[in-house]
């Protein structure tokens, strides 16, 4: 379906540039695609190992309007060990702008010779990809930040000077966890202390290098010309008109997965695909497709799929107590283990109780297809952490989740998701058989069960439509088509 390509509109030239990591290049590759597919020309820039692996495991090459470029590599290595998260993430910051910068400056000036790509007109920057922001900035061309978090998450972030204001940050020693915080608006009675962004916890003082990073990701949604998420408005009614309040434009065109199928762009390439490969995945790894075999193989909604994202790394303590949760529910289970997510596996000591149940009634594998996965009839609830990307595709296959948040924004998507949205159980800060095993439970068989999955229901439901003609993505994204091609520089 092409848009309105007059000769003005044909010139709108936009460079997508997202942060090099899994879940960032996921929802942004999703809008370039949608973007390119509207008439838009659009290059997508990423790392140079991000653009290897992603040659590899989708077999992209340059279309028509869609062309893929890279700038060199962040230095990493060193002696970060030591560092927290936010000093690791300002020195990557750092080195990104030292290593990517002039490559990036060039492909916003330079034009292309070799044929008809007008100069670049608009870039759409992850918003928390310091440098991309700035240099576009630098050099007059009109930039539209992206945030790959939910826009709860983001207001959560937002709202640092009020809860600083408020005395809940930094948290005072030995403060109730559970007590119910003051000074996020539109948030009343929802966040307790506990499920505020998990740099919040880690503030000492008004002067740490969280602070800096908070103001640092707040800073870059008021500097765009407008801001993009990856969600829709029916999940968060109060809180984006009082953002759009204080902010640029906002664009909710999510779920971005659901919006290119509505569009029929998901599987452009269907007909060439080789067995066993899946050639417009926007996986960085190989997807073990075994696990679909093994999926068909399974009874409906009997399946537990367990995923904990592409940066949480845990200790094979609490990897084994939900490794017993799951044996011990009796529940089948299948679980995505990346061979980098157990820190110090080689001392682990697998019972013969863990390995036999898991024979019996589970799947390990180390990374799955996972849309594909959700969407499969055999699965009936997702263990996961709450990754904006995860949440949103479990909202889109209906499948209720239990909630194991571990980093930054996933401390707020699940509390949405247990206490708002009400489609899963959230299990933050504890990390117990027990609570998993009752948690698996209580999703899969009884009352609780039978009332989450009738609200995940509803919820894919409001998704589905939200991307439907004249749904309030679908009106969104061709406003936010409509806009890039009235950019003029
Ligand atoms: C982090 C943040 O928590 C997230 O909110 C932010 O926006 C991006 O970075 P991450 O750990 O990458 O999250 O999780 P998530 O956002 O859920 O993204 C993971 C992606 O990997 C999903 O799109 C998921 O489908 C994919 N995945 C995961 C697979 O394709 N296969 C797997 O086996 C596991």
């Amino acid at each position: 379906m092409e848009k309105n390509t007059s000769s003005s509109s044909s010139a709108a030239h936009v460079l997508i540039i997202p942060f090099p990591a899994q879940g960032h290049v996921t929802p942004m590759l999703s809008l370039a695609k949608l973007l390119s597919f509207s008439g838009v020309f659009t290059t997508f820039v990423n790392t140079e190992s991000i653009h290897r692996r992603l040659s590899v495991s989708s077999d992209l090459t340059d279309r028509r309007r869609l062309r893929f470029r890279a700038v060199p590599d962040p230095l990493t290595g060193g002696a970060d060990e030591e560092l927290d998260f936010s000093s690791k993430f300002i020195k990557l910051q750092e080195s990104m702008r030292s290593c990517s910068t002039e490559a990036y400056k060039k492909l916003l000036l330079t034009e292309e010779l070799a044929g008809e790509w007008p100069p670049v007109t608009c870039v759409i920057a992850d918003g928390i990809l310091d440098y991309a922001i700035e240099v576009a900035g630098e050099v007059g061309i009109p930039t539209l930040v992206f945030r790959t978090s939910s826009p709860c998450c983001a207001w959560a972030f937002a709202s640092l000077p009020s809860l600083i204001h408020h005395g809940i940050i930094p948290f005072p020693a030995e403060c109730d966890m559970d007590e119910i915080v003051k000074g996020v608006e539109g948030m009343e009675g929802i966040l307790r202390r506990r499920d505020l962004p998990s740099f919040m916890r880690m503030v000492k003082s008004t002067e740490d290098n969280y602070i800096k990073l908070m103001n640092g990701f707040n800073s870059k949604l008021i500097i765009g010309k407008a801001i993009i998420f990856n969600s829709f408005d029916a999940l968060d009614p109060t809180i984006l008109p009082i953002m759009s309040s204080y902010y640029p434009p906002i664009f909710t065109i999510g779920p971005l997965h659901l919006l290119t199928k509505f569009f029929n762009i998901s599987n452009e390439k269907e007909q060439e695909q080789e067995p066993g490969k899946n050639p417009c995945s926007s996986s960085l790894r190989q997807e073990d497709r075994a696990c679909m075999t093994w999926l068909d193989n399974q009874p409906d909604k009997s399946v537990i799929y367990v995923s904990f994202g592409t940066v949480t790394v845990m200790s094979p303590e609490k990897f084994i107590e939900f490794w017993y949760g799951l044996v011990n529910s009796g529940h089948r289970f299948l679980w995505a283990v990346r061979e980098d997510m157990v820190k110090g596996k080689q001392e682990m000591e697998v019972t013969k109780e863990m390995e036999e149940g898991t024979k019996e009634r589970g799947c390990m594998v180390e990374w799955v297809p996972q849309k594909e996965v959700l969407a499969h009839r055999a699965v009936g609830c997702f263990l996961t952490h709450s990754g904006w990307n995860s949440t949103i595709e479990g909202m889109v296959a209906g499948v209720p989740m239990i909630c194991w948040p571990d980093l930054v924004d996933q401390m707020v998507n699940s509390r949405f998701v247990s206490d708002v949205w009400r489609i899963g159980l959230d299990m933050k800060d504890t990390c117990d058989r027990n609570i998993v095993e009752r948690m698996v439970r209580e999703v899969m068989e009884g009352e609780i069960a039978l009332e989450l999955r009738s609200s995940a229901a509803r919820m894919a439901d409001l998704a589905r439509k939200s991307v439907e003609e004249n749904g309030t993505s679908r009106v969104n994204f061709d406003s936010l088509v409509s806009y890039i091609k009235s950019i003029e520089l």
